[in-house]
């Protein structure tokens, strides 16, 4: 059987986290969390990166700091994990379900526009697959109304923007990242800006589906904007200063906000710094995952009705997901039965968050027809480190199989 997931070791997770045991620095904010935590601000040029226990924290945390008033609205798109929309309507917001776009799951910028009233705070873009949302046209809107943008790049670990204009200002923080390895500057002299570097704040998950893992469950808070950056490390140590007294910056810590706690053991970060020193070695085995199903499937779906995984120019590709679109909801599920009986686990993804239960009733009619078609003909294929292009091969052939 090929599973459709499998969580990838590198080897020293195991070791990490016995240094970690072993030093008695269990509690979060020591040596693992605080080198997680410079590796992301300076390879992706964050302003301030706060690991969190999952990425469904950070949106939270992200949902506190935008100081939300009961019936101020948060535009987020209604084909998502639930957790986009969940941190917002918790802090007591209302939300407002975009749809998705013809070529691609993520929002469409083109009518987003449309849905912002004098009530709207927040726009929430999803980077689904890994795949840049137009962070241009999100960033346009957002400036013209004085909105904040929230980025969930849950699936978007090392992935980029590339700038299709010369007059854009998506840096929102001229912060500039320290390492030489950093991929801010250029390839064929094209900006890329990594996803999370975008919106004023952000927000990634760890969890053992996506490309790094922290153990099975984690998250990261990303901060660009500085009017924030103090608040969120309150809001991250249960409403105390602590990280202040820390620093020495203050003689005591005290009861000063909101907050929770949203910071994970010194365990689970050893696990992700293990994952993190093997970032370049993992995106790359991915990405050759990926190509060999894009070269295979490619030519099968220039005759067979099923469309694959698009990448705007203005976008990379992270290898988060191999996903097919297929024609109708039976298709799918014969297509889903069919790799099933052929020892191979595919698996659809999202219910649209605006017609399912809990939310139908929080949503103001409008139909959303891309989202209810990804929801009904989206198939992920498997894709993880430990994967063979054999494998790959293999579902290919399965597939080609399928609609000869
Ligand atoms: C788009 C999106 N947002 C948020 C989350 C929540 O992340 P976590 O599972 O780490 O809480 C996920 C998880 O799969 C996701 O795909």
């Amino acid at each position: 059987m090929i599973n459709f997931n499998q969580p990838h070791l590198t080897g020293k997770e195991a070791h990490y986290m016995y240094e970690a045991v072993y030093t008695c620095k269990l509690s979060g904010n020591g040596r693992f969390t605080k080198a997680c935590q410079s590796w992301f601000e300076n390879r992706y040029g964050f302003r301030k990166a706060l690991l969190t226990t999952s990425g469904t924290d950070a949106l939270e945390m992200c949902a506190m700091l935008c100081e939300l008033q009961p019936g101020d609205e948060v535009i987020v798109p209604s084909y998502t994990f639930v957790s986009t929309a969940l941190a917002f309507l918790r802090e007591g917001a209302k939300v407002v379900f975009a749809d998705s776009m013809r070529r691609n799951p993520n929002l469409d910028a083109e009518t987003l526009e449309a849905l912002v009233t004098p009530r709207t705070k927040v726009i929430v873009p999803v980077h689904y697959a890994g795949v840049a949302c137009d962070m241009e046209a999100v960033m346009a809107v957002a400036e013209k109304h004085h909105l904040l943008v929230v980025e969930d790049a849950a699936q978007a670990i090392d992935s980029y923007y590339k700038p299709q204009t010369t007059n854009h200002k998506l840096q929102t923080t001229n912060h500039k990242p320290q390492t030489a390895n950093h991929k801010l500057q250029t390839t064929n002299h094209k900006l890329q800006i990594p996803l999370g570097s975008i919106g004023h704040l952000a927000a990634f998950s760890f969890h053992e589906t996506k490309n790094i893992t922290a153990g099975g469950e984690g998250g990261l808070l990303v901060v660009n904007d500085e009017r924030f950056v103090r608040r969120a490390e309150i809001i991250w140590e249960k409403g105390t200063n602590r990280a202040e007294f820390f620093r020495g910056e203050v003689n005591k810590y005290g009861w000063v906000d909101m907050g929770s706690s949203f910071l994970p053991s010194e365990v689970n970060a050893a696990f992700l710094w293990a994952q993190l020193e093997n970032i370049e070695e993992i995106q790359a085995k991915r990405k050759t995952l990926w190509d060999t199903y894009w070269k295979r499937l490619k030519p099968i779906a220039e005759k067979a009705p099923f469309s694959l995984p698009d990448i705007p120019p203005y976008a990379t590709n992270n290898a988060h997901m191999f996903y097919l679109v297929l024609p109708s909801l039976e298709e799918r599920t014969a297509f889903i039965a069919y790799l099933k009986e052929n020892g191979v686990g595919a698996v659809f993804h999202y219910l649209s968050l605006h017609s399912s239960p809990y939310y139908k009733d929080k949503h103001d009619g409008r139909p959303l027809p891309e989202c209810d078609r990804y929801a009904d003909c989206l198939v992920r294929l498997p894709l993880f480190f430990d994967l063979t292009v054999e494998n790959v091969n293999h579902i290919c052939d399965l597939i080609e199989t399928y609609y000869r």
